[in-house]
């Protein structure tokens, strides 16, 4: 197995000559592990994993999660969700459209969020469908110390419903969204997190918000509030940023995060004909706390 650091970026490696449709030594499995606290994001080319082979290597890093959305799970086994926007016979989506469009770490809005989200791309589209991620800890380092003051012990309010979020839009193109918001707005409680948090794992500090599920920060007004997760937000997409990377996807590839260290978004771009499948398994995690450095 050979990791190589992404050239073009201050994080993310590569990872070639290794084959998961087979049992990974433990050895490797260590160095794989190591390889993922450090670079955050780890892409591993020329794989063809059926969903019990994913399953089975995603169940390697933790506990594997269950997926809320019933609807779009993959037909051989249910830890499998599909992200595509491919349409059935019965003219009706197969998958989740529109999955990822806003930067987000993955299930912040639930009390035990997501450690770590698996992709694995089946058929990429002939142009668009990037993926786009952030490096947090970065973003928490280049923090002014005003900035940084002003969210020290703070807890952000996250919800998924994109009814109860002034910066989201609903996309026309999924035909369920507007009564799964309604449901999730109704039924789902908001999650308190804290704007700042721990890595379990490497102990470094990271910006624990998004523009997807952050939706204001407890105990402060939005006059307050809003413009303090703006300021957050608006390193998301400063494009001259070295703590950003865009992925480009290959077929084949599989790539894994640790959605305590980085933010991502799907990036779009790419037409309603032109198919994009990713197969989407992930990993329970530990909930978020932050532990001021010793
Ligand atoms: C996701 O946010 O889970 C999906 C990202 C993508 O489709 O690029």
């Amino acid at each position: 197995m050979i990791v190589t650091p992404f050239a073009d970026a201050t994080f993310g490696a590569e990872v070639r000559e290794i084959d998961l449709t087979r049992p990974i030594a433990d050895a490797d499995f260590q160095a794989l592990y190591r390889a993922f606290l450090d670079f955050h994001v780890l892409a591993i080319r020329n794989q063809d994993l059926s969903a019990d082979q994913q399953v089975a290597f995603t169940r390697r890093f933790g506990s594997i999660g269950e997926h809320a959305n019933k609807r779009y799970r993959h037909p051989d086994n249910p830890y499998v969700l599909l992200l595509t926007n491919e349409i059935g016979r019965d003219g009706k989506p197969i998958g989740v459209i529109d999955a990822g469009d806003m930067w987000h770490s993955d299930s912040s809005h639930h009390a035990v969020p997501a450690k770590m989200t698996l992709l694995h791309s089946v058929r990429r589209p002939s142009r668009g469908g990037d993926t786009e991620f952030c490096d947090m800890h970065a973003v928490y380092e280049a923090l002014p110390d005003k900035l940084r003051a002003r969210i020290a012990g703070k807890l952000g309010i996250h919800h998924a419903s994109k009814l109860l979020n002034p910066r989201a839009i609903i996309s026309t193109s999924r035909p369920d969204a507007q009564e799964n918001y309604e449901e999730s707005a109704r039924e789902r409680p908001h999650m308190r997190q804290p704007l700042v948090r721990t890595h379990p794992e490497t102990g470094r500090p990271s910006v624990y918000a998004s523009p997807r599920f952050t939706i204001a920060i407890d105990g402060m007004d939005d006059a307050e509030a809003q413009p303090i997760l703006d300021a957050l937000f608006a390193y998301l997409t400063d494009r001259k940023a070295p703590y950003l990377l865009r992925y480009k996807w290959q077929d084949g590839d599989v790539v894994l995060w640790d959605n305590r260290s980085v933010n991502h978004r799907a990036v779009g771009g790419y037409g309603m004909d032109d198919i994009r499948r990713l197969h989407r398994t992930t990993v329970a995690g530990d909930a978020a706390f932050y532990r001021p450095a010793a």
